[in-house]
């Protein structure tokens, strides 16, 4: 078996940030990472498939349609954008590394052959990176906020 990975950038902000806790215990859980206005990564994304080289390429997989397919379902969505409220498919997930993979995928996974996508991975700073291989998990998803409830800020 040989895998082939694809590694991509996106920009985004997003806030931690869970509906169902107090002011308190958002802060406490996420601390900076609850500021209200969000702050922003520069993610960085890797997908890993996995098979046996095609003889007549040498190819497992042909690294410009996943580029495509990546920019389709994932990067077109989230780059520039706020994963709180701008993402079709994150609507209500608490936007974290762990969260992201999952949720990226789901987007990836149904449009490659059974059994090809082997490893998503997310960077959201040098240090701190989350890497997901598909067991089940399960992602809870909170009512979606839409903007900023500017009643709030004040
Ligand atoms: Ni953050």
């Amino acid at each position: 078996m040989i895998f082939v990975t694809r590694k991509t950038h996106f920009s985004a902000a997003h806030r931690l940030y869970n509906p169902t806790f107090s002011d308190e215990r958002n802060e406490d859980v996420f601390d900076k990472c609850n500021n209200f206005w969000g702050h922003g990564h520069n993610y960085v994304l890797e997908v890993t498939v996995k098979g046996l080289p095609d003889p007549d390429t040498g190819y497992v997989i042909d690294l410009k349609k996943l580029k495509a397919l990546l920019e389709e379902v994932i990067i077109d969505k989230v780059d520039h954008r706020h994963l709180n409220f701008d993402v079709d498919f994150l609507q209500g997930v608490i936007p974290t590394v762990e969260n992201l993979c999952v949720a990226f995928w789901q987007q990836v996974e149904h449009r490659l052959p059974s059994g090809e996508l082997h490893c998503i991975r997310v960077f959201e700073s040098e240090s701190n990176s989350a890497e997901y291989f598909g067991a089940p998990v399960s992602v809870p998803r909170y009512p979606a906020t839409h903007a900023y409830n500017l009643q709030e800020a004040v």
